[in-house]
Order: C-alpha cells, then sequence, then structure tokens
C-alpha cells in the first residue's frame, strides 16, 4: 500500500506519537486541572508540556495564548466567531478551505462585509489585489498558509503588512503547513496562527489549536463555548483567564499527549529535513506526471508549493481514476473537491475536482515511480 493522502492526515504516525498516547492511558489518566491528585497533577502536567512545544515550534513565549481545539476548523472557528461583528470588513482569498469559507459565509448573513480576494489559476495571490481589497478599517485578513488543493504557498508576511498597515488583524490556517514549512509566528506578523495536530504535526485526529498574538484584544473575544475549567469554580460566569476563557470541558489529554509527541518528533528531526524530503518526492512525483500525455497536472512551480499535487486523467472521472488507483495498485489519494470549492473554481477543476496526490515524510522516491506508472497505465488503457 503506498499512502499519498498526507493532505488530508498524516499517516503512519511515528511509534513515539502511540506510545505518548497508551502511557498516557495507564500512566496518568486523570483529568487535568480538575482534581488535586496524582493521576490529575500527571495529565495537567503532560497537556501543560504540549504547550510548551507548540511555543518553541512557533516561537512564540505565552503558553497560555495556545487554545487547544478539537481540531484546525475549530480554531478557525473561534478566531472568526469570537471576534468578528456584524458590519467588520474581512478580506479572504479564492484559495480557502470551507472551514473558513462556511463560517465567513455564515457571518456574511448576520452583517459581516466579506471580500474575496480572486487568485490566478495556479493559485498565486496577486499582492496588490489583496492591498486594493484590505482597505483602512478592515478588521480580519483570513487566508490559508497553503492550499490543500494545489499546495500553492501564500507570502504571508507581506500579507500581514498589507493587513498591518490597515489595521486589520491577520489569521492564518496552517491545516496544510506546520510541520513542513518553518513557522515564526512574531517574525511572520500572524496574529492568530489556526493549526491541526494530525497532519504535519504527526499527531492523531481530534486535537489543534489557535496561538493567540500579542495584538489581539483578549477582553473582546467571545469565547465559542462556556463551561467546566476546573479554575474559578466560585463563579457562574466564564473567567477570563488564558486559556481557561477558551478552553471549556475535559480537553483530549490523551490526544494533546500524542501531539506532544509528534511535535518532539518533527522537532527532533527538524523542520527543514521534513520539507526538503516533501519537496524531493513532490518534484519526482511532478516530473514524473508531466511526461504522461494523458495526464493534466495543476498548480504553480513546484519551487512555489508544498507537497499537494492535483493533478487528472484525461476524459476521466476522478472517482473512477482514485478507485483503480486504490482497488488495482494500492495507492491511496483523495479525489473530488477537498472541501475547497471555491480553490476548485480558481483553478477550473470545479465541479468534477481533482485527483489528489499528497505525499508524506515516509513516502519514497520508489513510491513516487510506482505511482506514475500506476497512472501511466490508467491513462493508457482508457485511451
Ligand atoms: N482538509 C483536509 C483535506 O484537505 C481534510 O483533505
Amino acid at each position: 500500500m503506498i499512502y499519498l493522502d498526507n493532505a488530508a492526515t498524516s499517516w503512519p504516525k511515528p511509534k513515539e506519537v502511540l506510545h505518548a498516547m497508551t502511557d498516557f492511558m495507564e500512566y496518568s489518566g486523570g483529568n487535568p486541572g480538575r482534581s488535586g491528585h496524582r493521576l490529575s497533577i500527571s495529565a495537567a502536567r503532560i497537556v501543560f508540556n504540549t504547550r510548551e512545544l507548540v511555543t518553541e515550534l512557533f516561537h512564540v513565549s505565552d503558553p497560555q495564548k495556545v487554545i487547544f481545539t478539537a481540531n484546525v476548523t475549530q480554531a478557525l472557528n473561534l478566531a472568526l466567531g469570537g471576534l468578528l461583528k456584524p458590519g467588520d470588513r474581512v478580506v479572504t482569498t479564492s484559495l480557502e478551505h470551507n472551514s473558513v469559507m462556511r463560517p465567513l459565509r455564515a457571518l456574511e448573513m448576520e452583517g459581516l462585509r466579506l471580500t474575496v480576494v480572486q487568485c490566478g489559476a495556479d493559485g498565486r495571490l496577486d499582492l496588490e489585489s489583496l492591498r486594493a481589497a484590505v482597505t483602512q478599517g478592515t478588521r480580519m485578513v483570513v487566508v490559508t498558509h497553503a492550499s490543500n488543493v494545489i499546495g500553492t504557498i501564500l507570502p504571508i508576511q507581506e500579507i500581514a503588512t498589507i493587513a498591518h498597515q490597515a489595521g486589520a488583524l491577520l489569521l492564518v490556517d496552517s491545516a496544510q503547513t506546520a510541520g513542513v514549512i518553518p513557522i515564526d509566528q512574531p517574525a511572520l506578523g500572524i496574529d492568530l496562527l489556526a493549526f491541526t495536530g494530525h497532519k504535519g504535526l504527526c499527531g492523531p485526529t481530534g486535537t489543534g489549536g489557535l496561538v493567540i498574538g500579542e495584538r489581539v484584544d483578549i477582553a473582546n473575544f467571545e469565547p465559542l463555548i462556556r463551561g467546566g475549567t476546573g479554575s474559578r469554580s466560585e463563579f457562574e460566569q466564564q473567567p477570563e483567564m488564558l486559556p481557561d476563557k477558551f478552553e471549556s470541558g475535559t480537553p483530549n489529554s490523551v490526544g494533546i499527549a500524542g501531539l506532544g509527541a509528534g511535535i518532539r518528533w518533527v522537532l527532533s528531526r527538524g523542520i527543514a529535513e521534513i520539507g526538503a524530503h516533501e519537496n524531493k518526492v513532490k518534484e519526482a512525483l511532478i516530473a514524473g506526471l508531466l511526461n504522461i500525455p494523458g495526464v493534466i497536472v495543476y498548480g504553480p512551480k513546484p519551487s512555489e508549493m508544498t507537497a499537494v499535487v492535483s493533478c487528472r486523467v484525461k476524459n476521466m472521472r476522478v472517482s473512477d481514476v482514485g478507485l483503480q488507483l486504490d482497488d488495482n495498485h494500492g495507492i491511496l489519494c483523495r479525489v473530488g473537491l477537498h472541501c475547497a470549492p471555491a480553490a476548485h473554481k480558481t483553478i477550473g477543476t470545479f465541479p468534477e475536482g481533482t485527483i489528489r496526490l499528497a505525499p508524506g515524510i515516509f513516502t519514497s522516491l520508489d513510491d513516487i515511480s510506482v505511482v506514475v506508472k500506476a497512472l501511466e497505465k490508467i491513462s493508457v488503457d482508457h485511451d
């Protein structure tokens, strides 16, 4: 089996992640921050340790401003729903995933003024178009760090400058980049960084978070849900202290234990080394696909994208190709719209979508040769 669906979730996970999770269940299974006994304290230590690892990963200083969520979608919803009010102006791009588009469209129904900047067919964002859209007083600019359809990497630092000049906050969706591209949140000017734990960070599903930067006014930031935090239990009102204000209910401690192990693994392996490996296999994959006359490859230049490659076999339905790859060749990928209809409209592949091939740190060049041969056979057999 060759797993090429790392853009949906990374697989396999490093053994360390599995061990951290079973160890947590066996030796630290208490509820963190809720009780004073040893299992609760042990669990709280592990959760806090993961918070510290997130600060190390993104070069931020305050672990209390790392808010754990169930996934990046929840982190994005927290930032959008918690900070935006009817009448606010928000600018985003036509590359965004529905985790950004759907909450924004819902807020638009309540009076949010939304501008979607159209990207090019290769997913490139024209900074002058963005600058024109981000007028003075814009409340927030929301962008993906890299497209989950064609991998295009957006120029975050330049986008931050444009956002800040207009007085806007910058929210970045790092679902496809955390753990694969180095992210220095303060240096890049990211005010709100939403991340997932189960892709490039090699953790389990059910983990993610929002890292809140210095420029965000916590007092005017509403939580998504309210409830028990283990702190200030004498009050019926939600505490203002962080991270408790935004983290009600028992957390996914076992997942967070696994996420900590995943981040530790990524940091010890080195994000630059992981990125270099993924770039090598991505380039081999694109070169191989471009040699097949019956295959169309989408996206920007390989140097401007992550290891997320979209293609189509001419005159074939993407679902048929996906099925053949799985059934006849043991190659697993995701076909269709990838929860990003706007991105597919941008590249001209809506409503059919594409075949998305997303190698990861465990994909080898031999795997890529097999994949290229398989697609060549599928394309030739169909002709
Ligand atoms: N957002 C994930 C993907 O692109 C699940 O497949």
